[in-house]
């Protein structure tokens, strides 16, 4: 053929296969902020998605396919899988993506004892510059002449540079749906790594971000780790950019953007109303108790992957000292938390995932009372029972230490039957567009949270109503398909 006018590029795809019994292939939705808003990509744009295969099952599907994956599993998207060796993919994706750059951009390492970089590190750079190598060269391969290409993610921060030197004919878009790290911070990485990674992005001709403040902690990166080798240009009338001039080269500009995600309210409204959500209902409700009168049992509400950035741990504590404090709630409330298997290869994770469990546990082996069980934890991944639980909430509680925007605390207020209070980490991109109606707190601030959960729950149904329904509309202003369709405009422009 001759090759492919739009791309988009993500370690994550939209599905991931599991081997079952006798050997027949399962898909299943991927999870994450990433997959939720790419998966609006319409047929209309007959973009090819470049992604990895992620286990056995994936590369067993690539085996199979021999090209593009059957759009009956996809979604009606056109995906191509890459076969990466397993371990050149483990060491870039837990070693270095995970590890490294989401600990970076989320702020996430204790510094007394993390990290070092040493000759393990650079082992697992190795590796992660192979895998970007290997991006570039599929998507080298799978791109027409002049073709748009979207790359995704800290996951490929090196790739916009190397399908740059490639095909210099292509117009390339690298988008992070994480935040940026401030300079001091992304300091901590070794001088020479920073300087790879910043003009790995560099190499595209935009470079796009989920809000304002993480476009401009990455261009302060630029400046602290290029220094005068860089220019950074702002005006009123265009996007904030900057140029680079490799010695004896002629500049490249890359333009920086800033392209908010919102939550998809068609496809979650109609999605929300399907009879195996109907269903997770009537059972979530039992689960709850207390009946469903006037003085029915208020829901607090998070869903979330079991991830250290989300805060879960805290928000937990907090659950507890809302029911210390204010004894009123008890027997009133339950709080429904669902936290998803994630990045289980990595320790940190398994015992982050262990002491959410053990918190819950505690808190209802020290509260509970017949008929009553305060928390009800849920730990496998369900897109239907979360739906369900969206639509129950009277409360959500989004409290990340950090995140690139979250769409859970956009979709709740679209999803939920009687409108929710939503009760909002500032350091969650979201806050940006949906700090007026939130109840914001310090994620770190266990008491205030708590506070913030005591006044969400105590809001009049009228006020919660009101603020539930402007908070909707700011949370859909920019779809997931506008919302590429808009990088895309940009991109070609
Ligand atoms: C975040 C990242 C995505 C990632 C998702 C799920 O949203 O920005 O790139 O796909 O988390 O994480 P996972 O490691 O399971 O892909």
């Amino acid at each position: 053929g001759r090759g492919a006018e739009v791309l988009v590029a993500s370690n994550r795809g939209p599905v991931s296969y599991a081997v079952g019994a006798g050997g027949a292939l399962s898909a299943k939705r991927g999870g994450g902020g990433l997959v939720s808003g790419l998966s609006a990509i319409g047929p209309e744009t007959d973009a090819v998605w470049v992604c990895a295969a992620l286990g056995d099952g994936d590369r067993e599907a690539v085996r199979r396919a021999d090209g593009e994956l059957p759009v009956a599993d996809t979604g009606g998207q056109r995906v191509r899988m890459l076969d990466i060796p397993a371990e050149t993919h483990a060491a870039a994706y837990n070693g270095i993506a995970n590890s490294v750059l989401w600990f970076v951009h989320h702020m996430l390492y204790q510094t007394p004892l993390e990290p070092s970089f040493d000759t393990e590190f650079r082992g697992q750079w190795t590796a992660y510059e192979a895998y970007n190598a290997a991006f570039a060269q599929a998507l080298d391969r799978a791109a027409a002449p002049g073709a748009a290409v979207l790359i995704q993610d800290y996951h490929l921060a090196l790739a916009p540079g190397m399908l740059r030197e490639r095909r210099p004919d292509l117009r390339i878009g690298h988008f992070s749906h994480t935040p940026w790290a401030p300079p001091e911070y992304f300091a901590l990485l070794p001088d020479d790594i920073r300087e790879r990674l910043i003009r790995g992005m560099l190499g595209a001709d935009r470079a796009g971000f989920l809000t304002e403040r993480w476009a401009a902690a990455f261009v302060a990166c630029c400046t602290a780790t290029l220094e005068t080798r860089c220019a950074v240009h702002h005006s009123d009338s265009e996007a904030p950019h900057v140029v680079t001039a490799p010695p004896g080269r002629t500049p490249h500009t890359t333009r920086i953007g800033v392209h908010g995600l919102g939550a998809d309210a068609e496809f979650l409204r109609e999605r929300a109303h399907r009879p195996d959500v109907e269903e997770r209902l009537t059972a979530l409700r039992a689960q709850i108790g207390g009946g469903d009168g006037p003085g029915r049992r208020r829901t607090i509400v998070r869903v979330d992957r079991t991830e250290l950035s989300k805060n879960i741990v805290r928000g937990l504590h907090a659950y507890r000292r809302l029911l210390t404090d204010r004894p009123e709630w008890r027997e009133r409330v339950v709080h429904v938390a669902f936290a998803y298997p994630s990045r289980q290869d990595l320790a940190v994770y398994r015992d982050y995932t262990a002491e959410v469990r053990r918190v819950a546990e505690e808190i209802n082996s020290t509260f509970g009372m017949p008929g009553w069980q305060p928390v009800v934890l849920h730990v496998k991944d369900d897109f239907a029972r979360s739906l369900a639980a969206y639509r129950l909430a009277d409360v959500a509680l989004v409290n990340p230490i950090r995140d690139g925007m979250n769409l859970v605390a956009k979709e709740v207020p679209v999803v939920s039957d009687a409108g929710c209070a939503l009760v909002l980490s500032r350091e969650a991109g979201a806050h940006e567009e949906l700090g007026e109606d939130a109840l914001s707190v310090n994620p770190y601030d266990i008491n205030a949270t708590a506070d913030a959960l005591h006044e969400a729950l105590s809001m009049p149904g009228e006020e919660r109503a009101a603020r539930s329904a402007r908070l909707a509309t700011a949370a859909t202003a920019l779809p997931p398909a506008r919302w590429f369709t808009e990088q895309l405009t940009a991109l070609r422009g």
